[in-house]
């Protein structure tokens, strides 16, 4: 008897994304060790944090497909993208990222709708919601990076800007919990 919940389309889809968090993973690994050898040891344990978090995200994918009977293939990761020139380059890099991320996950809610699956519709809504809060943080990086002055930002302040990455929370607040008193 075929247990399989999932159609061969959603089955790939998943595996697919399953995959591609692991390659993002690694996109962070690499520009977390990039930063490292420049001598940034709080933006580096900020991404190797985030490496991790996106390999959570892939033991999920992996756990769903598992669970509605399928069986998900591992793959060969593409490599990392270049070490960034800049410290504005791997911000953006890594917001550019999430967003290509973001547009990956939104092709499965997509495809989960049109085949009327709710079951991975609704596994799915975690990641939108955890889509929205990757890319905040990665507009976060930007923003403090800016405020800091950019590529001319002096020595001192990318020492007070690293040094504050590595005690920075991995989530960002989602405006579903802001109120009045706490916006
Ligand atoms: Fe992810
Ligand atoms: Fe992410």
């Amino acid at each position: 008897m075929n247990t399989n919940r999932l159609s061969p389309a959603i089955e790939k889809a998943l595996s697919d994304q399953m995959n591609k968090e692991i390659h993002a993973s690694h996109t962070f690994l690499s520009y977390g060790i990039w930063a490292d050898d420049k001598g940034y040891q709080g933006i580096a344990n900020f991404l190797y944090r985030h490496a991790q978090e996106e390999r959570n995200h892939s033991i999920k994918f992996m756990e769903y497909v598992l669970n509605r009977g399928g069986k998900p293939k591992v793959a060969a990761i593409p490599a990392p993208p270049a070490d960034p020139k800049t410290l504005t380059a791997c911000f953006d890099g890594i917001f550019k990222h999430e967003v290509d991320n973001t547009t990956a996950i939104y092709k499965i809610v997509d495809l989960s709708l049109q085949e009327k699956d709710w079951a991975t519709w609704n596994f799915m809504q975690w990641f939108v919601q955890e889509q929205i809060e990757e890319e905040t943080l990665a507009q976060n990086l930007i923003d403090k990076l800016k405020i800091a002055g950019g590529d001319r930002a002096t020595d001192e302040s990318l020492f007070t800007l690293d040094k504050s990455l590595k005690e920075s929370p991995d989530d960002a607040p989602l405006a579903q919990n802001a109120t009045g008193a706490n916006p």
